[in-house]
């Protein structure tokens, strides 16, 4: 009883849509009806700035890392934390507050690394940051930076956290779809960082 109530909580963690209400709240407007339309970092920083986006990223990160201490806090040790951040990143994607749509997963996952592998999160954020500057584009770092992490857990024989790995991988692929064509046709939503964005 303790362990679903728990992993309702991490699903309702994860679900909490930051870049809404952040919208909405400072800036009167819906992220979801900007830019990309979605409610995560990227799109938050691309159309509401850059201290708005920062925000995002650090609540949308957080939830992650809450949501897989859950057990820690509360002394449950026959579930593995991994699961509880796994029902984060399912409330993210899938939020009962945003009509069951969501994020593209990839801040709420670094916040489930953050909490289980901090020294993994670090790298995975030094990706980001470092494909985002050579590219200007979030969505094409995020696509790199998964599989470069999951390569890495896996050189580390973490096998249980590689395959969670592979599978995010492919979510995120999946999430990406509508990033991939626009990269195809030449049109991707460029953020104002980097060596690619004209200024
Ligand atoms: O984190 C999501 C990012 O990889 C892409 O976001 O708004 O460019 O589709 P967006």
């Amino acid at each position: 009883m303790k362990i679903t109530i728990l992993l309702i909580v991490a699903y309702l963690l994860g679900a909490i849509p930051n870049g809404i209400w952040i919208g909405k709240v400072f800036f009167n407007k819906d992220i979801t009806k900007l830019g990309s339309g979605n409610m995560g970092t990227t799109n938050t920083f691309r159309e509401l700035g850059k201290t708005a986006g920062a925000v995002v990223m650090v609540l949308d990160i957080l939830k992650g890392t809450i949501a897989t201490l859950l057990p820690t806090f509360f002394h449950i040790s026959n579930v593995s934390p991994i699961v509880f951040g796994l029902f984060a990143v399912l409330g993210h994607t899938l939020s009962i507050f945003a009509k069951f749509k969501g994020g593209k997963a990839v801040a709420t996952s670094a916040g489930m690394l953050l909490a289980i592998h901090p020294i993994l999160f670090l790298c995975a954020f030094i990706f980001e940051i470092s494909f985002t500057y050579l590219t200007s584009m979030v969505s094409v770092a995020s696509m790199i930076s998964f599989p470069l992490i999951t390569i890495l857990i896996l050189l580390d024989h973490d096998y249980v956290l590689g395959v969670i790995g592979i599978i995010l991988t492919i979510f995120i692929f999946i999430k990406h779809r509508s990033n991939i064509q626009r990269i195809k046709e030449g049109n991707e939503n460029l953020v104002p960082f980097g060596l690619v964005y004209k200024h």
